[in-house]
């Protein structure tokens, strides 16, 4: 594989950051260009990061004196000397819709962590395990955005990426019908630490702007199918969350309640997940898990503290299985929110869209 040039636009928030060691030393990626808002430009990385170096690594050494470049008034500069960006903002979401485009248009791909283009029916939403045909959808956007390199391709919203991949080896021989999943999140999902959020300390906050909608709507599209040059939905099964945010530092765990069209038996839901192997696996990608599904039969596990690093953070591990009086099962499952939630799946994603020439 060639080396791909890559920047990381929204470096240094706390996605931006993760990006930045989980590619220190990439075979394929290597990160050239660092990109932020007007604040940050101009600064060194190790300057506009400052205080807020939330990893648990510290900074990378080639990346410290890097001059942070700003995202929206040098775009045309950045698309011409990167491969490609993955792309991580805080912003106003018709904003992050625009400057993503912008950047497909000047021929840069954009593997993007934002919601903004989620729902858009050619934009694929990719959990390199379970739907890695959906990359097919890019001939149809690039025709849309008139380019010949240029796409987007998503990541799904980290809280869906613990109980998504539980159920999908599961769907096609036992029809999963109904799903209830209550998360658990990390404060790190909403770009903070202990020190920039005291409140969450001795509480929980009931309420996560925007994340039961996502949580219940997006599987429909990562379960979708591409019908002339879109993405349709799926349309079962039938999923209800409630989203709250936990004094964690990173990790989210789901507890999940499954109905099935054919109930299987216990043993047969821990044989699927055990077996379960996707296109990471099989093409044997860097950052790929070797077992992506971890089963736990003890009954005080997973726990986000000692869990949530599991293969490098980019499995999902899932305990606890057993009969529910009003579902067929329930179960509790983690994956590492800023990890396989965030960076880590975009990383994934773009080891697989390179693998398979999207990138080239
Ligand atoms: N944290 C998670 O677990 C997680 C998971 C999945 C998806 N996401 C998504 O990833 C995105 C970033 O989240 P985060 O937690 O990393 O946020 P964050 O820590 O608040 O970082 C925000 C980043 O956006 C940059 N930014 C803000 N305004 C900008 C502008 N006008 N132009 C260019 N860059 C700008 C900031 O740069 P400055 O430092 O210069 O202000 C910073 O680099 C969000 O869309 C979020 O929904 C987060």
């Amino acid at each position: 594989m060639k080396t791909f040039k890559v920047g990381i636009i929204g470096a240094t928030g706390m996605v931006g950051q993760r990006f930045a060691i989980l590619l220190e030393n990439h075979p394929w990626f290597q990160v050239t260009l660092l990109a932020a808002s007007a604040r940050s430009a101009g600064k060194t990385y190790e300057e506009a990061v400052g205080s807020r170096w939330a990893m648990p690594k510290p900074m990378p050494q080639a990346l410290r004196n890097l001059v942070v470049r700003d995202a929206s008034q040098e775009m045309e500069a950045i698309a011409k000397e990167v491969d490609f960006v993955f792309c991580a903002v805080d912003m106003p979401k018709d904003q992050i819709k625009k400057l993503e485009e912008d950047y497909a248009k000047l021929e840069c791909p954009v593997i993007s962590n934002n919601s903004a283009h989620r729902g858009t029916p050619d934009v694929p939403m990719i959990v390199p395990e379970i739907n890695p045909e959906h990359a097919e959808v890019i001939s149809a956007q690039r025709k849309r955005l008139g380019t010949k390199r240029g796409f987007i391709a998503v990541k799904s919203n980290c809280s869906l990426q613990s109980y998504v991949p539980a159920l999908h080896p599961l769907m096609e021989e036992f029809g999963v019908t109904e799903a209830l999943a209550c998360t658990y999140q990390a404060i790190s999902g909403a770009g903070k630490t202990f020190e920039t959020f005291p409140e969450i300390v001795d509480n929980v906050i009931p309420f996560i702007g925007g994340e039961e909608e996502k949580s219940e709507l997006e599987p429909l599209k990562i379960w979708g199918k591409i019908e002339d040059g879109r993405i349709l939905n799926a349309e079962t099964p039938s999923i209800t969350t409630q989203c709250l945010r936990v004094p964690v530092s990173d990790g989210h765990t789901a507890a999940v309640f499954v109905r099935f069209a054919k109930k299987p038996s216990l043993e047969e839901v821990k044989a699927r997940w055990a077996a379960f192997r996707g296109a990471p696996q099989e093409l044997e990608l860097p950052s790929a898990p070797k077992q992506f599904l971890h089963y736990f039969e003890e009954d005080n596990r997973p726990q986000a503290k000692l869990d949530r690093d599991l293969e490098n953070g980019m499995a999902v591990s899932i305990g606890r299985l057993r009969e529910d009086r009003q579902y067929d099962y329930k179960f509790v499952c983690l994956s590492h929110n800023t990890v396989r939630g965030a960076a880590g799946g975009a990383v994934l994603m773009a080891e697989l869209l390179a693998a398979k020439g999207y990138l080239d």
